[in-house]
């Protein structure tokens, strides 16, 4: 695929969910106000959200992690197709136990939404002074197209847990904007 409409509409298609633009817009706006040039996205799916911030601008060196081959093999090829492989680096793996030495000015967190507290742990020593780590999908509203109840019910229990905790948490300022997106965490470190 090569042009950014075909991903949505890819995406639309099989059900492979992907940042809403709204969500986007404001990660590319940060970016660019704060000039940052570093990019660590968890959970690239098909790779949209990192075509975007490459095409923002060819100099933001961006590392992005998926563990499903199927998806990251579409990834890949979308990356090649843009003619940004060079500058998006995927790795193919379960980012529980991936280890990056290279810290960033922007993580994006966009895996398994259970463990958004342990991708926040492990992953917040990867921030640069100054950087930001957004977490998507606060409100949880992509996710159900044809979920049981039940499961709806335990995940958003989770998730509500999980936001309880993340306001608590005194290393972090966190700001919670339901009103972007599908809803999204904006951490920094104190
Ligand atoms: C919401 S999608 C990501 C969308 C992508 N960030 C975008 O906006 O284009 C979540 C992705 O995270 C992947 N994922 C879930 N848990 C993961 C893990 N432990 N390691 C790597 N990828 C994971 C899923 O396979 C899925 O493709």
């Amino acid at each position: 695929m090569n042009n950014l409409e075909e991903i949505e509409k890819y995406a639309k298609e099989n059900y492979v969910p992907i940042a809403r633009k709204q969500t986007i817009d404001f990660i590319l706006s940060l970016i660019k106000e704060k000039n940052f040039s570093s990019f660590l996205e968890i959970g690239t799916a098909i790779g949209y959200t990192s075509i975007n911030v490459a095409l923002l601008n060819k100099n933001i060196n961006i590392v992005t992690i998926e563990h499903d081959l199927e998806r990251a093999t579409i990834a890949k090829k979308n990356f090649i197709d843009f003619h940004l492989d060079n500058q998006i680096k995927l790795i193919i793996d379960d980012a529980m136990f991936v280890e990056l030495n290279q810290k960033f000015d922007l993580i994006f967190i966009d895996a398994s939404k259970k463990r958004n507290d342990f991708f926040l742990n492990k992953f917040s020593s990867n921030l640069n002074e100054g950087g930001i780590i957004i977490i998507d999908n606060m409100n949880l509203d992509d996710f159900w197209i044809d979920a049981k109840i039940k499961k709806k019910e335990k995940f958003h229990k989770i998730n509500d847990e999980f936001k309880k905790e993340l306001l608590k948490k005194e290393e972090y300022n966190v700001q919670i904007r339901e009103d972007i997106g599908d809803g999204i965490a904006i951490i920094t470190k104190k």
